[in-house]
Parts: structure tokens; C-alpha cells; sequence
């Protein structure tokens, strides 16, 4: 095999520069917005399948709105080795959460055209539109699309404004007929890889450029609405309310107190919605989100029990009205033991982290529905001071560098082994 591979500087450089060609597509001026869907979303796909094919690679975007590309092995129609990670973003994003996959994935095939290295399977970059399910109540819908177990219900799921998940996919030019035919056939994906930014301190505490996951969380989220009653706030006195909105507060704080009582265990409220939603109203009603997540499946149905109860008795107690609807499940994922040991042959080639430091990983990614359908494993890339879905995060080019490197090397360790 060939060794004129690109050093680990010159693809931090190139991914970079990447990243910043990608991240000049948001939703919202002056800060970077890229809900699935939206024509920041449509123009970032474009962009995407225009780099993949620069790279190499036969693209398309697909009936659910993912860039697919893919370059054929010592044969066509070999089972592919799948680099992926997703272009959406959360509001007010950070640059690399999900975008630096997606372009490690493209800077990878580049750097095997560019060698002339033929490889004995199949090489696929796919970028998800779907990881961050801001928009809609979904759940990784889009690499759900390609591992069959997307849910019908989703393309009736509405965003905040009503706008229905069939309609905002059609207006971006997929097709909701076509998904059930995205479902890839069993075998056909060798293996799953992505590269994602650690989202939080561990590698950096440890003097570490890069990481190999362990397992994913198990993670749940619910819809909750309060229903009191709304009336004057300068008539109605305290002890004749039922203010929904002092009520949520109180859940919030239960939710905080269940999270603290189990080790590793989170919880979050991220949205809260009061109705009406003015100063001289007491609030008739909310909704709010609730995200909660374990590295144990056990632990996680022992918090939604306790959220549960305590959430009941709050209502009870204060005359309200409850409903608390769970719309996203997902189990703790395990990662493929020899892909995770492939990432640390990885490591080894590139000269960095001779220790191969195992972490598992607190936020969900589209790997999780992955390893459904084929091994997968993931990468994490050092996060200056661990802040993610924020415009803080952060990486070095060098680190980037040397996860691009890592992966080609890990990709170039998957071809050994088959050949
Ligand atoms: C995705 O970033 C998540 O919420 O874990
Ligand atoms: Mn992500
Ligand atoms: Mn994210």
C-alpha cells in the first residue's frame, strides 16, 4: 500500500478549512442555527454533496434529506465501510458537533483518491439531517431512514410553528414515500465509524488528543404538560391559584433531585413554554421538555418511575393537571469491541495517545441507531473545557488533524484485515 497519505497537520488544515466552508450555512444571522429541514439545512446538503463529490464520491441527498456518498471498492457492490455524522445543528450551535464527522468522512476519501489506494470494501460518508431532533419530536429519524427502523408517526410530527415533519421534508425536496426504501439490506455496511467532538472534559483533563467510545447512554425524552387555571394576577389570591407554570418549577427542581440521586445519571428541562405567556396573567398552562440519561438501562426506568411520582404528587398536591408523554427511548448502546480495537490500531499508526483512552459517552448520536443494523464504533476528539451545543465549543486544528488521521489509519487497519 502506498504511504503518500497527507500528515496529520495538513488534514487539520483541510478540515478547517472545510468546516468553515460548511458552517457558512445558518438559519440565523450571526450565529450558527441548522434545524433539519430548513433552506440553511437544504444549501449545507448542497454544499456537502458538492464536497463529497470533489472527493471522489458519487453523491446524492435522499429521500429524508442525509448526503450519501459512496466509492466502490476492488469491485462494485462490495459492503461499505460507513463514515458518518450529521450537518443539523441545535440553536446557537457550536461549529463541530456533527459538521467535523462529516467532513473527517469526505477528507478520508479524498486522502485514499488522492493516493490511489483501492480498498476491499466499499466507501460510504453519509451526512445525517437529523441527530439533534430540535425541530421535531423525533429521534435520530434520519439514520433510523437507512437502518429500518424509521417511525411512520414521525412524518406527522409538527414543529413548534405546526408545520408538519411530510410538508418540510417535501418543501426541501426529499420524498416521504421514498424513506422505507432507504432501509440498507443486512451486510451491506461492514462497519460504522464517526468522529465527533467529545462534548465534554475527559480528554482534555487527561492530556489526551483522542478517544474511543465505549458505549453510548441510554437516554429518554418526554413532552410534559400542566393544566391549571389562568386568571388575574393582581386578583386572584395566592391561595386560590393554580398557577401551571409554579407548579412546572417545582417539577424542575424534583427532576434536578432524581438525576442527583444516581451516579452519572442527568437530567434536563431545556424548554419550558408557559400559556399564555404574559405579565398580568398567572400561567394557565405549560409544556416543557424533560431529557434524562443513564450509562444503565436500569437506572434510567428507575428515574422515569421516580420523575414520574414526583411529578404526580406535585399536581396532586397543587390542583393541576398532568400529562408526561415519553417520544424518545433509547437503550444504552454498546460499541463493537474489534472496531473499537481497529480505532486503537488507529491511534498507534498515528503517534498520538499511546494509551488508547477509553471513555463511554453522555450525548446520543446517530451511531446509536447504527449499531442496529452493522458494528459500529466512534471517535471523540479533545473539547476545550468540554462545552458543546454552544458557540463556545471548540477543538485545535491539530487535534482535528489528528482525528482525520486516525480515521484514515483505522480505515487503512479495516482494509488489512480483509484483505
Ligand atoms: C445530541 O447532541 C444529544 O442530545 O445527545
Ligand atoms: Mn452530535
Ligand atoms: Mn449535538
Amino acid at each position: 500500500m502506498t504511504t503518500t497519505l497527507p500528515s496529520a497537520a495538513v488534514l487539520g488544515a483541510r478540515a478547517f478549512a472545510a468546516l468553515a466552508g460548511l458552517n457558512r450555512f445558518s438559519d440565523e444571522p450571526g450565529r450558527l442555527t441548522r434545524l433539519y429541514l430548513s433552506p440553511a439545512h437544504r444549501q449545507a446538503a448542497e454544499w456537502t454533496k458538492g464536497a463529497m463529490e470533489v472527493a471522489g464520491l458519487t453523491a446524492v441527498i435522499d429521500a429524508a434529506g442525509s448526503v450519501q456518498g459512496r466509492r466502490e471498492g476492488a469491485m462494485p457492490g462490495l459492503p461499505a465501510v460507513m463514515i458518518a455524522s450529521h450537518i443539523d445543528t441545535v440553536k446557537d450551535a457550536g461549529r463541530f458537533d456533527g459538521n467535523l464527522g462529516v467532513v473527517s468522512g469526505i477528507l478520508v476519501a479524498q486522502a485514499l483518491r488522492d493516493a490511489g489506494i483501492v480498498l476491499p470494501f466499499a466507501l460510504e460518508v453519509v451526512a445525517f439531517g437529523d441527530e439533534e431532533n430540535v425541530r421535531f419530536p423525533t429521534h435520530l429519524s434520519t439514520s433510523s431512514a437507512l437502518a429500518g427502523t424509521y417511525e411512520p408517526a414521525w412524518l406527522e410530527a409538527r414543529d413548534p410553528d405546526g408545520i408538519r415533519l411530510s410538508d418540510a421534508l417535501v418543501a426541501f425536496g426529499g420524498d416521504p414515500s421514498g424513506i422505507a426504501g432507504l432501509a440498507r439490506a443486512p451486510g451491506s455496511i461492514a462497519a460504522y465509524l464517526e468522529v465527533h467532538i467529545e462534548q465534554g472534559p475527559v480528554l482534555e483533563a487527561e492530556g489526551e488528543a483522542v478517544g474511543i467510545v465505549t458505549a453510548i447512554n441510554a437516554q429518554c425524552r418526554a413532552r410534559v404538560r400542566v393544566v391549571g387555571e389562568a386568571g388575574h394576577a393582581g386578583t386572584v389570591p395566592m391561595s386560590l391559584r393554580k398557577d401551571a407554570l409554579a407548579a412546572s418549577a417545582e417539577m424542575v427542581l424534583a427532576l434536578e433531585a432524581v438525576a442527583a440521586a444516581h451516579p452519572q445519571a442527568v437530567a434536563t428541562v431545556g424548554v419550558l413554554r408557559p400559556d399564555p405567556g404574559a405579565a398580568n396573567v398567572v400561567p394557565g398552562a405549560t409544556e416543557f421538555s424533560v431529557d434524562f440519561r443513564s450509562p444503565s438501562n436500569d437506572t434510567l426506568a428507575a428515574m422515569e418511575s421516580a420523575i414520574r411520582d414526583r411529578f404526580a404528587g406535585i399536581a396532586a398536591r397543587r390542583g393541576v393537571e398532568l400529562s408526561f408523554a415519553p417520544y424518545a427511548r433509547a437503550e444504552a448502546v454498546p460499541m463493537d469491541e474489534a472496531l473499537q480495537a481497529a480505532l486503537a490500531a488507529g491511534i498507534a499508526r498515528t503517534g498520538a495517545n499511546p494509551g488508547a483512552r477509553r471513555l463511554p459517552s453522555g450525548a446520543g448520536h446517530d451511531a446509536m441507531t447504527m449499531a442496529a443494523i452493522c458494528p459500529a464504533a466512534m471517535l471523540f476528539v479533545r473539547n476545550a473545557r468540554g462545552i458543546s451545543h454552544s458557540p463556545l465549543e471548540s477543538m485545535t486544528e491539530a487535534d482535528a488533524g489528528i482525528a482525520v488521521r486516525v480515521l484514515l489509519e483505522t480505515v487503512l487497519e479495516l482494509a488489512r484485515r480483509r484483505a
